[in-house]
């Protein structure tokens, strides 16, 4: 099969398509052929040798932590899915190619509204704000969140869930653009972090009360700032460290308000724990999805042949969603 493999770490450049050979199925296994995947902030860094796929070593490093396809085989231990199955899954790594093997507790049914291109822009970022919202935040309808980065692939999954869970939802962003596309999702208070301060914003628009969460991508530059948007027993839900991940933290403001902070990751976690979360939010979600009040948000679409072209325009930060890589059209 058609891959791009990592024979070197380093820029872009490096993501060159291959031919290797189609995985290797175990029984609980489906293969999926691949119609499409979908870039994630991890693989920039995983492409120049920052974040190594988890153990076991592949034989093959393959970039591409989330897919959509056919089902096209399946091990003899599988039970839920059937050929010719429309699937999306969650994948350690291994997406930006023309096949997958996956354990079927690792994919779950596209819902039928959706085509098989929209759908590689769903697994990753859905169930990391999925988990955040609800398993990290605790968070109940009704409840304020703040939510940066909100026109990216993450936040904006995050704004739709929040929204559509009835919750009242702030949003910062980078520009105008972005805004009113936040807006158009449902936020109810959208700030520019380059033309206001969010922490003020964030006080007025909740009448001094704060939010119960903020969902945070940022890290370093915005530690201090989330703590003071946070009402008393809040919690900061740590999902990314785009500015950096070292910072002094007054631990007194936590006693005071009675304050968590609580990080998370999806690709390290134990398949048990991931099979739990993709049941929750495929049998949740699946009907949002259906109706439109949930949909993936795709940028752009790229060629898997283009993914160094696709990995330069992530790092530019001007993308509203998803960037999909096209592995077979439909
Ligand atoms: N923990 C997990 O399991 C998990 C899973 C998925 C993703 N993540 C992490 O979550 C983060 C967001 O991922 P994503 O897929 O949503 O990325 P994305 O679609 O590329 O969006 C990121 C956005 O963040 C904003 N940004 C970037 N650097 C910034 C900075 N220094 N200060 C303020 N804003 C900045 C930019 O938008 P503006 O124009 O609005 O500034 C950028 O477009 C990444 O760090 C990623 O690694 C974690």
């Amino acid at each position: 099969m058609k891959a791009v493999v990592l024979e070197e770490f380093g820029g872009p450049e490096v993501l060159k398509l291959r031919d290797v050979e189609t995985p290797e199925m175990g029984p609980e296994d489906i293969l999926i052929r691949i119609a499409a995947t979908a870039l994630n902030r991890a693989d920039l860094l995983e492409r120049q040798g920052l974040y190594p796929p988890p153990p076991p070593k592949p034989r093959y490093q393959i970039p591409g932590l989330e897919c959509s396809g056919t089902v096209v085989a399946k091990g003899d231990r599988v039970i839920h899915f059937a050929l010719g199955d429309r699937v999306m899954a969650l994948l350690p790594g291994g997406g930006y190619a023309e096949y997958a093997a996956v354990p079927e507790d690792m994919a779950w049914l596209v819902p039928e509204s959706l085509s098989l291109i929209e759908a590689a822009a769903v697994p990753e970022v859905f169930l990391t704000a999925f988990d955040a919202l609800w398993d990290k935040a605790q968070l109940m309808p009704q409840d304020g969140v703040l939510i940066h980065a909100a026109a990216g692939g993450v936040g904006s999954a995050a704004v739709q869930l929040a929204v559509a869970a009835g919750l009242r939802v702030a949003a910062t962003v980078g520009t105008k653009e972005k805004q009113q596309f936040v807006s158009s999702l449902g936020a109810h208070c959208t700030i520019n972090y380059r033309e206001q301060d969010f922490a003020a914003e964030v006080q007025q628009w909740s009448k001094g009360q704060g939010v119960q969460a903020v969902i945070d991508f940022i890290g370093q530059s915005y530690l201090a700032r989330n703590l003071q948007c946070l009402a008393a027993g809040g919690t900061l839900v740590i999902v990314g460290t785009l500015s950096g991940a070292e910072v002094p933290v007054n631990l007194s403001q936590l006693l005071g308000r009675r304050l968590t902070i609580r990080g998370t990751a999806l690709r390290s976690r134990p398949r048990y724990e991931k099979m739990r979360l993709i049941q929750t939010f495929a049998q949740r979600t699946a009907a949002d999805f259906n109706t439109g009040r949930l949909k993936p948000v795709i940028d752009r679409t790229f060629e898997l042949s283009d993914a160094g072209l696709a990995h330069q325009v992530m790092a530019s930060n001007q993308t509203i969603g998803k960037i999909v890589l096209i592995v077979e059209h439909p």
